[in-house]
């Protein structure tokens, strides 16, 4: 009987410890499919807590899993932690303050950008529990309808140029003739900008055809877009007289060019010869 108000103390700790390590287990949760996001919209990245606890005095970390360095968002203490922030995510992202205290964490990006896409953890801390969610999110970006640019007679053909910009993920360009056929274009060139768009261009060379209707075609199949421009090109610019008169008139300067330094090496040669003939002369004079 002695330790009977001992034992019921520490039996009520261990009540009231385990009590309390169970209210803070969770699970982390949000979808499982991946997010496809539009360039330049507003998305939410959801993730919560089950059981719907309040995650206001956790510490609620947004990572992009292709950074090894810096967060996208932290949230610690009840406030905004700005350190190591990944620079590309500054002044876009936020949580839902309101929505805390419901275990509601999830993450508002804004103004959507193509470095945007790629696996983000939502990982969740309190004091003696953490857990973690992976969402996938897919960027789209239709770029611009492709601008053609005549560059004029090349290699006995006519050299033309396609491009086309703020495309995501990584389009692809070809040059079709009227027929729908791919011409045998030039290596395709790609640039990515500071936001993570692509700038694709590529050059082509074309003969005459009977209806002179070329396509430049930009096309990305995962997100099923695709933008094309035809030319028509009047089939004068295929005549190629000037090139011809052009080629004429500098052959018959080269030629003049020829003949010129020719006779200005003869004449060299020749006073070289005088020169020679003299002093000949004059050692023959002294040699009497
Ligand atoms: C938490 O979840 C329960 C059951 O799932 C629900 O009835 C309740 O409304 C939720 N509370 C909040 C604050 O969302
Ligand atoms: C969390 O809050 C956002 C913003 O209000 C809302 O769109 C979303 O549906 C909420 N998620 C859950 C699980 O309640």
């Amino acid at each position: 009987m002695e330790t009977g108000p001992d034992s019921l103390f520490v039996t009520l700790l261990l009540l009231l410890h385990s009590s309390h390590s169970e209210s803070e287990k969770f699970e982390v949760l949000g979808p499982t499919d991946p997010i496809v996001a539009v360039a330049g919209d507003d998305i939410i990245l959801p993730c919560y807590l089950k059981p719907n606890i309040s995650a206001e005095d956790m510490t609620v970390d947004w990572l992009n899993l292709d950074f090894k360095d810096g967060r996208v968002y932290r949230y610690q203490n009840r406030k905004i932690i700005r350190e190591d922030q990944i620079p590309s995510y500054i002044g876009r992202t936020s949580l839902f303050k309101e929505e805390l205290w419901r275990g509601n964490t999830s993450l508002k990006l804004t103004r959507v950008q193509g470095t945007d896409e790629g696996r983000y953890k939502c990982f969740i801390k309190a004091l003696s529990w953490y857990d973690d969610f992976t969402i996938q999110v897919l960027v789209k970006a239709v770029g611009s309808k492709p601008v053609v640019s005549i560059e004029g007679h090349r290699e006995g053909g006519m050299g033309l140029l396609c491009e086309s910009e703020g495309w995501h993920p990584e389009p692809e360009l070809a040059w079709l003739d009227s027929k729908g056929v791919h011409l045998s274009a030039g290596p395709p060139e790609t640039h990515r900008d500071f936001k993570g768009f692509y700038r694709v261009k590529q050059h082509v060379i074309v003969q005459e055809t009977n209806t002179n209707r070329f396509t430049c075609r930009v096309q990305q199949s995962r997100i099923n877009e695709k933008m094309e421009t035809e030319v028509h090109l009047p089939s004068e610019l295929f005549d190629t007289t000037p090139w011809r008169i052009s080629f004429i008139v500098l052959s018959c300067l080269g030629a003049i060019t020829v003949i010129g330094l020719s006779l200005a090496i003869y004449c060299i040669c020749i006073k070289k010869e005088d020169i020679t003939e003299k002093l000949d002369e004059l050692r023959k004079e002294r040699g009497k």
